[in-house]
């Protein structure tokens, strides 16, 4: 199938992809630097680039995406918080007619002190990656991280009234797997949503299926029943559980196939437009706006780049580790 030719101004929505999925959720990498060194993840470059975007081509491009139809914006990276300047492009992001969420993904290092003013600049949600409640484990895993104040950090966020909080955690063989349990009460206990993540093959690491780990939570006890509510491509890539202390979700890009109701695009720290994760750059939109391309002309190259979006990513074909190691910095 072929996107559908713009008959009409571009920056009108609906803003479609090749398979005719409407996109309304937009997920911008602001660096591709971090301050921790998850063996799992491995961020484009570790020196970071000198060429971001500045918070004017941010509110650039998401006002373009807005006019087209896009109503949530998540900043991602590397680590977003570590961007000097984080809070006036929260703060332009969340002022953008039409952006009706923004959400941040953070590793909690800098959320003693950024909580509050990030939610003042209008951020309504983050999710914070958190992977073991072990000091040694967290060595293990986040190599330059900092436990103590990831832990302040997520209580900083309990009390600075986000509507809506979650701790996303990556599943490992043998390194955090039998902490799940631990993991959500202290997930509960603070008003987070806690969500585990089946590992994708960027880095090191053994995944866990989803199916095991709700078995394993199921055999010691646990009362775990499926959420309709919160199912279904609608409800986006996680699929919830309702324990006894609140939800429970997991994301599983191994085990289960959510392509089917994506509605999200990406810009990669560099300013490329990645109509997938496993998809290649197809849109320089830093490069457009450096060059002085108009409204128009960024819109009629998202919407190119759209008609080229597969349908879903390909990780689970042979070969997918060496293709996905040059793709980090787009966020996930
Ligand atoms: N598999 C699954 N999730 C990953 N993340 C990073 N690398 C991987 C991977 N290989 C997640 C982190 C965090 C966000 C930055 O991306 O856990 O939630
Ligand atoms: Fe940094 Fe998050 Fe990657 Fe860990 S998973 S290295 S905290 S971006």
């Amino acid at each position: 199938m072929t996107a559908p030719l713009p008959s009409r101004d571009p920056l009108t929505p609906p803003l479609l992809d090749a398979q005719g999925r409407t996109m309304t959720y937009l997920r911008l990498s602001v660096t591709d630097r971090c301050n921790f060194r998850c063996t799992y993840c491995s961020p484009a470059s570790w020196g970071g680039k000198k060429d971001l975007l500045t918070p004017e081509e941010f509110e650039r491009i998401v006002s373009v995406f807005a006019r087209m139809g896009i109503r949530r914006v998540r900043l991602t990276g590397g680590e977003p918080l570590i961007r000097p300047d984080i809070l006036e492009v929260a703060q332009r992001i969340a002022a953008v007619p039409g952006v009706e969420w923004l959400a941040i993904t953070t590793n909690a290092s800098h959320l003693e002190r950024l909580a509050v003013p990030l939610r003042e600049a209008g951020v309504t949600q983050l999710n914070i990656s958190l992977d073991t409640l072990s000091e040694d484990t967290f060595r293990r895993i986040s190599k330059q991280g900092d436990f103590a104040s990831t832990l302040r950090g997520i209580d900083a966020a309990a009390a600075a009234g986000y509507a809506s909080l979650k701790l996303n955690t990556v599943a490992m063989s043998g390194v955090n797997d039998t902490e799940v349990a631990a993991l959500i009460a202290y997930a509960h206990a603070r008003g987070l949503t806690p969500r585990f993540i089946e590992l994708m093959p960027f880095g090191q690491g053994t995944p866990v299926p989803t199916a095991e780990l709700v078995k394993r939570l199921q055999d010691t006890g646990l009362s775990l029943v499926p959420d309709e509510a919160q199912r279904g491509p609608a409800a986006g890539p996680a699929q919830y559980w309702r324990a006894p202390g609140g939800l429970v979700g997991f994301i599983s890009p191994l085990t289960q196939n959510f392509c089917g109701g994506c509605n999200r695009v990406r810009v990669a720290s560099n300013g490329d437009l990645r109509s997938c994760l496993g998809g290649r750059a197809q849109a320089p939109l830093h490069t457009l706006i450096r060059g002085g391309a108009t409204d128009s002309e960024l819109a009629l190259a998202i919407r190119q780049a759209l008609g080229e979006k597969p349908e879903g990513h390909r990780f689970t074909e042979p070969g997918t580790r060496t293709a996905l190691l040059s793709m980090m910095g787009i966020g996930g």
